[in-house]
């Protein structure tokens, strides 16, 4: 073992000094997009390695130079390019996949090929049916949220993640055979309950469940319908759709424990809500107080310094707006959590204001009275902007059904434990720092307090 991880780390230094005597290189060719920490071969890996623990402060040392432009910054095995500023950040946001590709960005951070096998790097029909599908039942699915919610909240609530290791090593030390194989025991037998009942009855079978197992079935190609393909399927869907949720959800609560002030007027406004309307999901879209607090909570806990991550792949490489080209290959970010927390477009930014959104939608009614259809969702936590990116903006943002499941879950969520629980942190007033690993936030574990129960919370 020891042998195996000598070997490692020597294959990653071996790899960090090719990389920079590649960026070193490839530096000559984007000279005018300027680097914010040293171009010199050897600083900069450093700054690769440096950017692992500080990236939240190496980006906005660069959005603070250059709040409207493109800066780079070293990463360990390549250059980083970051994007500043409304206009630029719209570029990216209506470039075609054949010029900026979404995918391939994914796949630099996910490395799918390894971490989820070929198959379904290649052909995403799964992805499809969020985008499709899942609208026209969101309804229909509303009773069996809720009443999952009821379940986990009544259950010991226990929030888990696991990380998949990014590096190039990933079959060596990935854990995904064995977490395919946890999946496959569990999903299984329902699996394959279902496809003997469909090989028998065909796919009109009275009773069958309207669930993402059916709609996978109604689409994908004979091949595919087995066990294994499937539960990979379900497992990416999970990825987009479980971890960013439960991250929202820990990070309002902690927001919540931090600033219990909130509690009560939303607790009112459930009440009153539900005694009105009962609980649907029409109902949740009049818990304007609720939508606003998880929306700044989104607003503040970014899931790391960038987001809308991309690779540039036309062989002429992209052209900006404002004139700068980047070469085929160059790896592209929009400046994420600098956006967010710039005071040009919040006010107060770095403060924690609850009901932020709420009162905008109020002004905003009042003013407008919503005579445009698109400000309808104006300031909801569902919309997104070019300076408000929790869910990306534009072409390859989280899809309408995607961020619609997750605010109706989301706001489902925080009702139900407003209106049941009291909430406070094990250390009064002492919000959990996050944990910083490159681009990307992690969560620490904590102890909530719930009632006269506690809570452990392990996102890590
Ligand atoms: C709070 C919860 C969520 C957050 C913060 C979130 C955030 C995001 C972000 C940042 C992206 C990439 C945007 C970009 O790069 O421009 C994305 C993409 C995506 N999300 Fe979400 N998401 C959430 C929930 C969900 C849920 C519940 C689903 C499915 C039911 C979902 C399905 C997807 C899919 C399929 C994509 C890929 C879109 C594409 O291929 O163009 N997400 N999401």
């Amino acid at each position: 073992m020891d042998d195996l991880r000598f070997m490692l780390l020597y294959g990653v230094l071996a790899g960090v000094l090719f990389a920079s005597f590649r960026k070193a290189v490839y530096d000559r060719k984007v000279a005018n997009v300027p680097i914010v920490g040293s171009s010199r071969f050897l600083a900069s890996c450093w700054d690769g390695f440096r950017f692992i623990r500080h990236a939240p402060e190496v980006i906005q040392r660069g959005y603070d130079l250059y709040p409207e432009g493109i800066f780079r910054v070293a990463r360990l095995f390549r250059w980083e390019y970051v994007v500043c500023g409304p206009k630029l950040i719209k570029d990216i946001a209506g470039a075609p996949e054949h010029a900026v590709s979404f995918a391939e960005g994914v796949e630099e951070t996910v490395q799918a090929k390894f971490t989820m096998g070929r198959e379904l790097a290649e052909n995403n029909y799964h992805l499809d049916l969020v985008r499709t599908t899942l609208t026209r039942n969101l309804h229909n699915c509303f009773p069996d949220v809720r009443d999952e919610i009821i379940c986990a909240f009544d259950d010991v609530l226990q929030l888990q993640g696991s990380g998949a290791e990014q590096l190039i090593f990933a079959p060596l030390i990935s854990n995904k055979n064995k977490s395919n194989a946890k999946a496959m025991e569990i999903l299984g037998p329902l699996i394959e309950e279902r496809l003997a009942k469909e090989a028998e009855l065909g796919p009109d079978w009275p009773g069958r469940p309207n669930d993402f197992i059916s709609w996978m079935l109604n689409v994908a190609d004979e091949d595919q319908k087995a066990v294994l393909p499937l539960t990979l399927r379900i497992l990416s869907i999970n990825m987009a759709a479980i971890h960013t949720s439960s991250a929202a959800f820990t990070q309002a609560l902690f927001d919540l424990t931090t600033h219990p002030e909130y509690l009560l007027p939303m607790r009112e406004e459930v009440e009153h809500v539900v005694a009105e309307e009962g609980w649907s999901k029409a109902a949740l879209n009049s818990m304007v107080k609720i939508d606003s607090f998880l929306r700044e909570s989104q607003r503040l806990n970014t899931n790391g310094s960038l987001g809308m991550t991309r690779k540039v792949i036309a062989k002429e490489g992209f052209r900006f707006s404002d004139g700068t080209v980047l070469p085929c290959g160059s790896y592209l970010a929009a400046a994420l959590r600098p956006t967010h927390y710039d005071e040009s477009k919040y006010e107060n930014a770095a403060k924690f204001d609850g009901f932020r959104f709420a009162r905008e939608r109020a002004e905003h009614q009042a003013a407008h009275e919503f005579n445009d259809s698109q400000d309808v969702f104006k300031r909801q936590m569902i919309s997104t902007a070019v300076d408000h990116l929790p869910f990306g903006t534009g072409r390859h943002a989280c899809p309408v059904n995607g961020r619609f499941f997750a605010a109706t879950e989301l706001k489902a969520m925080m009702a139900h434990l407003v209106l049941n629980y009291d909430v406070k942190p094990e250390v009064e007033g002492a919000r959990p720092a996050d944990i910083v690993f490159g681009q990307t936030v992690r969560l620490t574990g904590i102890y909530l307090q719930v009632g006269n129960r506690v809570i452990g919370l392990t996102l890590n």
